[in-house]
């Protein structure tokens, strides 16, 4: 049998026939979808991204008109409902709501805009406009109650919602700006009186559900039911490899497979792909045929200043989503953390926060805080009373260029 094309790629979000497996993933959610709106939390680099493409791409069979948003950049409510004006906007089946609110009272928000090409004309929500910071709530409302109106059943699915709220909540630390949008945000959900024919998926990483539970807002997520999504299965694992191998006609025996498995330690696509990259580059230049200790080579040179990028995203992110003090204090138990295989116990976590907090119970109760989301987001895992690297590969990058 001839086994289909799937390409190496190793940043972007996968789509189509580079999408590989899932299926049980898939399964899942469609039949959650069917009833709820979902939550789908992850480490970085899982898949949620390329998982939510592939729902979107998938959701006419389910009867459904998808839209994706991310709102990784948003600062402001305002730019929450930008975001999703923007998505519904350039959606065929979506222009129909946004037109049908630009006939509405808040017609002055919307700027008319016409494509490079041409094309027809369309919205877009004006944040700049002196009023739209006090009408975000009723923008969207309208334009929830102008998709019903269109007469589809729509998915929407907002990426990235955790990074907002983190953002909301700097502004704000009282924690009163997220509450206010999160609730405001459940009840767009689930609007009063009648069956929703918008079905919701937020996705992101760090435990949404330990922020919230930080500032005591868990129930303003309560409708959402959790989905999560987690590395390959070995199995699935090495049924990757060896289709990536196919497509690019590499021979890679079981030993090999096995070895990257090893290597890569916690089996995500992403960490597949970075390695298999480099794996058939090295193999293509050398006319050789990859070998367990070929697959080792490649993994030194991975960890090496070339391809920081890699892995340096997993310390950005840190302060992207924790913000100060915050991302400090994360990295300085996650240093702990890697300089032993083994890891570090709490005691000496707790040692490590203490230079940083002095308070012993403020110290404990961010210790709790952290080591939650460093779970959460993948970079740690915790067996008896141990913390450790959740991969080797992180742990040993963490270990030759930050620690
Ligand atoms: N199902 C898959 N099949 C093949 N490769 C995949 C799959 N899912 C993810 N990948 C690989 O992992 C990388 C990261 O995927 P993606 O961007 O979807 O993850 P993410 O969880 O959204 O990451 P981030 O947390 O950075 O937003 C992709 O560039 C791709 O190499
Ligand atoms: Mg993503």
């Amino acid at each position: 049998m001839l086994a289909r094309m799937i390409e190496n790629s190793v940043g972007r979000p996968v789509r189509g026939g580079n999408f590989f497996d899932r299926e049980r993933e898939l399964r899942l959610l469609w039949q959650r979808l069917a009833t709820d709106h979902v939550l789908l939390l992850a480490p970085r680099r899982v898949g949620k991204t390329s998982l939510l493409y592939r729902l979107a791409d998938d959701a006419p069979q389910h009867e459904l008109r998808a839209v994706y948003l991310t709102v990784a950049h948003a600062q402001r409510e305002v730019e929450f409902v930008k975001a999703l004006v923007d998505a519904l906007g350039s959606h065929k089946d979506g222009e129909g709501a946004v037109k049908r609110v630009s006939k509405g009272p808040l017609k002055r928000l919307l700027r008319r805009t016409r494509r490079i090409d041409a094309g027809p004309l369309s919205f877009e929500f004006d944040t700049s406009a002196p009023d739209a910071e006090q009408h975000w709530t009723t923008m969207a409302e309208e334009l929830a109650t102008a998709m019903e109106r269109l007469g589809h059943a729509w998915l929407v699915l907002v990426d990235e919602l955790p990074i907002f709220v983190m953002t909301l909540l700097r502004q704000d630390p009282t924690g009163l700006r997220a509450r206010g949008f999160l609730n405001w945000f459940r009840d767009l959900r689930n609007p009063a009186g009648r069956a929703p024919r918008i079905r919701w998926v937020v996705a992101g990483s760090i435990g949404l559900d330990a922020v919230v539970a930080r500032h005591n807002v868990g129930d303003t997520i309560n409708d959402l039911n959790p989905v999560a999504l987690g590395a390959f299965t070995p199995q699935v694992a090495d049924a990757f490899l060896r289709a990536l191998a196919e497509s690019y006609g590499l021979v890679l025996g079981d030993d090999v497979r096995a070895r990257v498995c090893e290597r890569a330690g916690w089996l995500i696509p992403f960490y597949l792909q970075i390695i298999f990259s480099k794996l058939h580059e090295l193999a293509t230049e050398h006319l050789e045929t990859p070998t367990p200790a070929l697959v080792d080579r490649v993994v030194d040179e991975l960890l090496g200043p070339t391809y920081r990028a890699y892995f340096d995203y997993w310390r950005q992110r840190l302060t992207e989503e924790l913000g100060h003090p915050d991302d400090t204090q994360a990295l300085a138990l996650l240093s702990a953390a890697a300089r032993a295989p083994e890891g570090a116990s709490r005691d000496v976590l707790a040692q490590v926060l203490g230079e940083h907090v002095s308070d012993a119970a403020e110290r404990d109760a961010q210790l709790r805080y952290l080591l939650d989301i460093l779970e959460n987001d993948g970079y740690l895992v915790r067996e008896a009373d141990q913390y450790r690297f959740r991969s080797a590969l992180l742990r040993e990058f963490w270990v030759r260029r930050v620690a």
